[in-house]
């Protein structure tokens, strides 16, 4: 394979190294173009060509349908570790040994208080606020009680502002829950695993005993691994690019969550709930919602289908559907959802439309059937996509500070006006 690829521009070439990743990725790097060619540059609307960065935090192969975190695949981690070990792989590159697994949830619950005035914040929004909107809000509003966590340039720096972060980020979230359900606010327990705390302050009640179930925490856990990173999409980008002008690393995760928020995005995993819920009050006609989604005069979309980079199975996808249906078996759960689910997928899986764009249902097709047979409400599924997604935000962020990448500032083409004169109102 040629090690330079050579651009012709009106009889001139022009050379550009080939830089080749550890799995034999291809990437043309163009860093000297505009240099060298007198000002020429790309255009790449969605970045669907380009790459950011070079990472080596996640690994996907969109053909074959491969996901590994720092060389582990998605499918071992989800099934042998726990969220707590994979959030320090993908932080910190290793699986951490017992002593450091250890030394790690104890930093992170030495920093599980929130500041009591937080709650004056969550107390200004109404109960309808969505979660994503208010988790955002908070997690900026909390730089403002660790101004510590804004100006980490050593990695000693941002380990504390990891650990912070990581701690608080779960009261948060289970705070934004319970404020919708008129709940007092939770701090959790510290005698508790990172998991088993977050689902107890999601549901504990004030007057009753709290009773852990074992098949939910450990659906959880596997859902909060298999949403932990997922290299340069569109909320790890904007954490990214946020970072990359150095403003704090809460501030890049607030970005973050807006940018998940998105229900092209994260914020896909409660329209797929909405979706198979209109398509059980329609009759659970799925011929015509397939039809729906491939009439382009109609904006519907079967949402949970489709991948920027999987072009076959979203691995994770089938992960969760076995878990599906597992943890509906155990918990006794009938949910006529996951049967509408299931024979969606299975008629667009065979449809010519879907097939010839290679569309295949990605990891929010069926998550939302597992956070409702938890118990978790609609709105709350892509805080829940958060949650998980936090230590890769992290990684990725730490990444980028730590490589020193520089401020991110893509260029464009300008389609607009050429040079015109001011004219008076009175000549308008
Ligand atoms: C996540 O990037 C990541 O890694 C994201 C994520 C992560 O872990 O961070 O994996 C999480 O965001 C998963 C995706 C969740 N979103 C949805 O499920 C929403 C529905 N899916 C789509 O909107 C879409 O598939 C995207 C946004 C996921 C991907 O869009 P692309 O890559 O920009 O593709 P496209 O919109 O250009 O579509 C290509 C063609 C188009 O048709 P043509 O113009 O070629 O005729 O496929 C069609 C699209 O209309 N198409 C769909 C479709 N998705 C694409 N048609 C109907 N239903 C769909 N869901």
């Amino acid at each position: 394979m040629s090690k330079i690829a050579t651009l012709e521009i009106d009889g001139n070439k022009y050379e550009f190294p080939i830089i080749k990743g550890t799995e034999n990725e291809l990437g043309i790097d163009i860093k000297a173009l505009r240099g060298a060619t007198g000002g020429v540059t790309t255009i790449d609307p969605g970045y669907k060509n380009t790459g950011s960065c070079e990472s080596a935090i996640t690994f996907l192969d969109g053909e074959k349908g491969i996901l590994r975190y720092r060389g582990y695949s998605i499918e071992e981690l989800a099934e042998k570790a726990d969220f707590l070990e994979v959030a320090y792989l993908l932080i910190f590159g290793e699986l951490p040994t017992a002593a450091q697994l250890e030394k790690f949830d104890k930093d992170i619950k030495e920093e599980s208080h929130v500041d009591e005035d937080m709650k004056k914040i969550l107390d200004g929004f109404p109960k309808s606020a969505h979660p994503m909107g208010v988790l955002s809000s908070l997690t900026s509003a909390l730089i403002a009680f660790n101004p510590g966590s804004v100006d980490v340039d050593s990695e000693e720096e941002m380990y504390g502002a990891i650990v912070k972060i990581l701690a608080k980020f779960p009261v948060l979230a289970a705070w934004t829950m319970r404020k919708r359900k008129s709940l007092p606010l939770d701090y959790g327990d510290n005698s508790l695993g990172y998991v088993e705390n977050l689902h107890k302050m999601m549901f504990a009640r004030p007057n009753q005993a709290y009773e852990a179930n074992k098949i939910v925490n450990d659906a959880l856990d596997k859902l909060l691994i298999l949403h932990a990173d997922h290299e340069q999409n569109c909320s790890t980008s904007t954490v990214r690019i946020v970072g990359s002008s150095h403003a704090g690393l809460f501030a890049s995760l607030s970005a973050g969550i807006s940018a998940l928020w998105g229900p092209l995005h994260g914020g896909a995993n409660q329209a797929v709930i909405e979706m198979l819920e209109a398509i059980k009050a329609d009759g659970g006609d799925t011929a015509k919602y397939i039809a729906k989604a491939k009439d382009k005069n109609d904006p519907f979309r079967l949402m949970g289908f489709g991948h920027r980079v999987y072009k076959n199975f979203d691995p994770r996808a089938k992960i969760i559907k076995k878990s599906a249906e597992e943890v509906l078996g155990d918990l006794g759960i009938e949910d006529p959802v996951l049967d509408i689910a299931k024979g969606l997928a299975d008629v667009a899986l065979k449809d010519e439309y879907f097939v010839q764009r290679k569309l295949y249902p990605n990891v929010d097709f069926y998550s939302g059937i597992i956070y409702r047979a938890l118990g978790i409400p609609t709105e709350m599924f892509t805080v829940m996509f958060a949650l998980g997604r936090l230590p890769g935000w992290i990684a990725q962020w730490r990444e980028m500070r730590l490589r020193k990448e520089p401020i991110g500032r893509p260029r464009q083409i300008y389609i607009g006006e050429n040079y015109r004169a001011f004219k008076a109102v009175s000549e308008r």
